[in-house]
Parts: structure tokens; sequence; C-alpha cells
């Protein structure tokens, strides 16, 4: 087992960090349609609770919730309680009351037409009533079937394009089944909105740890000499969950690991980590990097999809002598499934940064750890001159960017074990996120409803960021459509995956790292 060497933050190291002075949003509404769902109970609410406790909420601020049942208060009240429970925030914090007063409800259905101009005046009451100019953000935490008949609404009762203030419309994935889907959504939103209004959203894209590759990456001038295809042998993105599909088998049955996980969040951790250094950290430069590290994964071609593709599908499983049910015996999953509900695949970037350099990605439900982390592996050293030592036995360097549930940056060295021969062995120099203190009551949505609401995109997808990532997925979504695997179930609930998913990797003398 490797040793393991700390690196602690210390709050005075803390406070020498230079912070940037935040911005706050101007006085708005945020208009959220599909309010009595989950998510916005779960995850928006207590977001805005928790930027709202730490100062980064206008004063006046109003949060209008849409959905088709009659409510009337006890939509606040109810939102209230999803802010203590879900957002860890006292029952008796005195700014609850507060907060909860600028909670309103207004009943509509999404494609009635009809229903918009009333929507209209009750937001324009609103607004006179507590001093709001005209800056909106409608979030639709909606089924996508509704993005485009909510939009076009909002165009046509003039809420999306107003004279004066900013007008943002944040959607939540899935962006498109595949490219030829993709492409018509895109069309559908841009025919009323201003590509810069969209806020694709992708919570993955909220995490700290995540958006700490690029400040890893730029703001470390040791790291960007070896960051190629000179030192990195190959890259790992893991995103593995223990969870089987947990009462969602009807919204799984239709999508898939790779339309759920790897097209979407797994395409934006491998671009962050393989994007060219921007010239600026706006949104425009970011942006440009990452898709055109997407815009250089070579497509695989038919032939080298059944190469360099493996999928799988969880059979039953134990777990502390209980047993799981498989994939096909969940509810509203059918019986003879092909769904896939892990894949791995080999991608190449075709730039002189990456060449030759593969990305292997894989991920899957049910599967052994609950872990999501980014290994690059570097080259071992071209010769070693420590006796009886082979090169091809040394574990390689390896730096892994862990992301969830720990998170932080591991890099795994060689060192000289004490005594009076040459022993070598891995230690681990370890930075934990948590050392920065406790963030555990963060739901990862803050950052990005802050950014959406002073109108920052860089954290969101790009229209051509998302057409870009389904030219990759689709080709092999087809193929996989047009035959069907022989193999399904493949692999043990609880398991690495597949078998078949080891030989991808050991084909070209690699390995997974099993966390
Ligand atoms: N839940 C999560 O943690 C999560 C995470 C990531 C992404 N998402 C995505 O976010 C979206 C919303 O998720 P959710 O879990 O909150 O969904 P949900 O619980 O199914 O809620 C759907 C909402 O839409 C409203 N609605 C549906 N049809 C309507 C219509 N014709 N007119 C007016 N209102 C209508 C419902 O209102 P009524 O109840 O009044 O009918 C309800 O408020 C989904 O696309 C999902 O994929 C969710």
């Amino acid at each position: 087992m490797a040793a393991t060497v700390q690196m602690k933050v210390s709050p005075e190291d803390l406070s020498q960090v230079p912070q940037t002075g935040e911005r706050i949003p101007n006085p708005g509404i945020m208009v959220i349609f599909g309010a009595s769902g989950d998510l916005t109970k779960r995850k928006l609410l207590p977001a805005l609770f928790h930027l709202e406790q730490v100062g980064l909420l206008p004063k006046n601020f109003a949060i209008v919730g849409v959905a088709r049942r009659p409510l009337g208060d006890e939509f606040a009240a109810d939102m209230r309680e999803g802010i203590v429970e879900f957002g860890s925030v006292d029952n008796s914090d005195p700014r609850l009351e507060e907060f909860t007063s600028k909670i309103s409800y207004y009943a509509l259905s999404f494609d009635d037409p009809s229903h918009y101009a009333g929507l209209k005046t009750e937001l324009d009451r609103i607004a006179k009533d507590k001093g709001i100019g005209s800056d909106r953000l409608f979030y639709l935490a909606t089924a996508p079937e509704y993005f485009a008949s909510i939009i076009e609404n909002l165009g046509t009762q003039g809420m999306a394009q107003p004279e004066h203030g900013r007008v943002g419309v944040v959607i939540e994935k899935p962006f498109g089944h595949d490219l030829d889907s993709a492409k018509a959504l895109n069309r559908e939103l841009q025919a009323v909105l201003s590509e810069r209004q969209i806020y694709r959203i992708d919570h993955y894209l909220g995490k700290e740890t995540v958006q700490n590759i690029m400040a890893f990456r730029f703001a470390n001038g040791i790291f960007e000499p070896v960051w190629n295809r000179r030192y990195i042998d190959h890259v790992q993105l893991t995103v593995a969950e223990t969870l089987g599909v947990e009462g969602r088998g009807g919204y799984y049955e239709s999508a898939g690991v790779l339309r759920d996980m790897i097209q979407n969040h797994m395409f934006q951790l491998m671009s962050l980590v393989a994007m060219e250094p921007p010239s600026s950290f706006d949104a425009t430069p970011v942006r440009d990097e990452k898709v055109k590290v997407l815009n250089a994964v070579r497509p695989l071609v038919p032939e080298e999809i059944l190469q360099r593709t493996v999928r799988g599908q969880y059979d039953e499983g134990f777990v502390d002598g209980q047993k799981l049910p498989a994939y096909r015996a969940e509810p509203s999953v059918a019986p003879a499934s092909n769904t896939e509900t892990f894949a791995a695949i080999k991608l190449d970037v075709d730039n002189w940064r990456w060449a030759g350099v593969p990305f292997y990605l894989r991920s899957g439900k049910r599967l052994a750890k609950h872990v999501t982390e980014i290994v690059i592996e570097f080259r071992r050293p071209p010769l070693l001159a420590f006796g009886k030592i082979q090169i091809g036995t040394l574990e390689p360097n390896r730096l892994v960017l862990q992301i969830q549930p720990e998170e932080g940056i591991k890099m795994e060295i060689k060192a000289k074990r004490p005594g009076a021969t040459m022993q070598l062995t891995s230690v681990a120099l370890d930075f934990s996120y948590s050392d920065f203190g406790p963030t555990d009551k963060a739901t990862g949505y803050e950052r990005l409803l802050y950014d959406a609401m002073i109108g920052d995109t860089t954290l969101f997808h790009r229209a051509d960021m998302v057409e870009a990532a389904w030219r990759i997925a689709t080709p092999i979504l087809d193929v996989w459509g047009s035959i069907p695997p022989r193999d399904f179930p493949n692999y043990a609930a609880m398991s690495w995956g597949p078998a078949s998913a080891d030989d991808l990797i050991h084909r070209d003398g690699r390995h997974w790292r099993n966390p």
C-alpha cells in the first residue's frame, strides 16, 4: 500500500488567498418552471438560500414558482421545509422568514399560450411592488419536451427580450437525444434567444473540484510543461456509482449510461483536462478551448466501435448479505432490456498535444465503489539505475484528481523505502479539499445559479459544445442500436463492470486504477 503525505491547508494559508470582489446580481426575479417538482425543492431553493446566507443575492429579489397544480401560500411553506431539510439550515435561522417572503407561486399550463399573458402581468406587478427592474432568470426545471413551447411563449409575450435588463433561460439536460435532436433543440432555442442568454446547466461543472481542474492546470506553472504526449502515457476518467436506477427505470430505459453520463458530464471533464490554456478566463475563450477538444476527438467509425467500446448491464448481486436486483428486474424496466448501465470507451484526441495519448472513459451503475476521478498516468522513466528493479514492474507516476465523494488531488510518486538496501515504494502526496473546512451544505447549484444571475456563461454548455459531444456519441449509439448485445446482463452488481472493459485497456498493456 502507498504511504501518504498529507498536504494540509491552514487557516493562515486561506486568509492569504486573494479574494476577488464578488459582484451582487442586479435586483431581479427568478421564475422556476416545474417548481412543484423534486429538483426545485431539493436543490434550487436550498442553493438560493445558501447564496442569501453569504450575501450574494440582491436585496430586491423575488422567486416565482410556476407549475400546473393550483397552489397558494403552501408553496412557499413547502420550499421553506425543503431548505431546512436539504440545505441543512437551522429552522430557527432568522433569515428564513424574510427569504420565504420572497417566494410566490403562479399556476400555469406550460403548453397553453393563453396562460402566459397572465404570468407577464404577475411578474410586472411583483417587480413594481418590490422595486425590481426587468432582469429575469427563467429556470426550466421541466422535462425537455416543454422547453420549446415555454420559450416560444415567453418570446411571444415579450418576456424573452425586454428593452432593459438581462434575461436568461436556464435549461436542464438532456440537451437532445442524439445529434439531430440536439441540433433541432438548438434551433428552437435560438429562434427566440441569443446564445448568450441560454444557460445549459450541468451540475457537475458546479462542483468545486471540477472548477479546480482549471485552477490546478493554469495557476501552477509546474504542470503545463509536462501536460502533453511527451510525458503523459494515457488518461483515465471513471464515474462509478454504487446505486442502481433507484426507481428511475422508466427514464433510464430511454437513456443508458452513454447518454446519461458520458456524453455530457464526462466529455466536459475530458475537455477540461485536455484543453489548451485560454487567453483569458472569460466565457468565450474558455468555451472556445473546450469545444476545440471535443472537435479534435476522432469520431469512431463502425469497425472501430466494436474494438474501442464496451457496454454492460448489471446482473443481480449482494451487498451485506442483501440481494440486489438485476437491472432487468428493476421497476419500469423491460425484462429483456438492452439498455446499457455501463460503458467504457477509448478515444483519441487528434491534436499536437495529445496525439498517441488514449483517453479511457468508463462509467456505470452498481459498481464496486462510488467514485469519480481522473487519472493522469505519466510515462515511466526511460532507464532505471536501481539494480534489479525492472522498468516494467515499476508503477508509473499518477496524478489523481478526485471529484467525488472525496474531493482532492493526489500525486503518486516513488520514494526509497528506509533501510540498507535500495527498495522503491509508492508514496502519495495528498491534498484533500476538506482541509478548506466544511462545504457539505452546498448543493452544487450555488455557483451555477449565481453565475446565471450575473450573466457569466463560462460553466455552461454552449450549442456547439453540445453538438460536438453528440458527434462523438451518436455513431456509438447507432452501432450499439443496430447490433443488440448478446451477453446482457454481463456484470455482477457491486463489481467493476464486465470483463471486456478490463480487456479493452489490458490489450494496450495498461490497467484501470480501481480505487
Ligand atoms: N430531480 C433532480 O435532482 C434532477 C437533477 C438533474 C436534472 N433534472 C431534470 O430537471 C427536470 C425536472 O426534474 P424534476 O425531478 O423536478 O421533475 P418532476 O419532479 O417530474 O417535476 C415536474 C414539474 O413539471 C411540472 N409540469 C409537468 N407538466 C406540466 C405542464 N404541462 N404544465 C405545467 N407544469 C407541468 C410539474 O407540475 P405539477 O406537479 O403541478 O404537474 C412539476 O412541477 C427534468 O428534466 C430532470 O431530468 C432533475
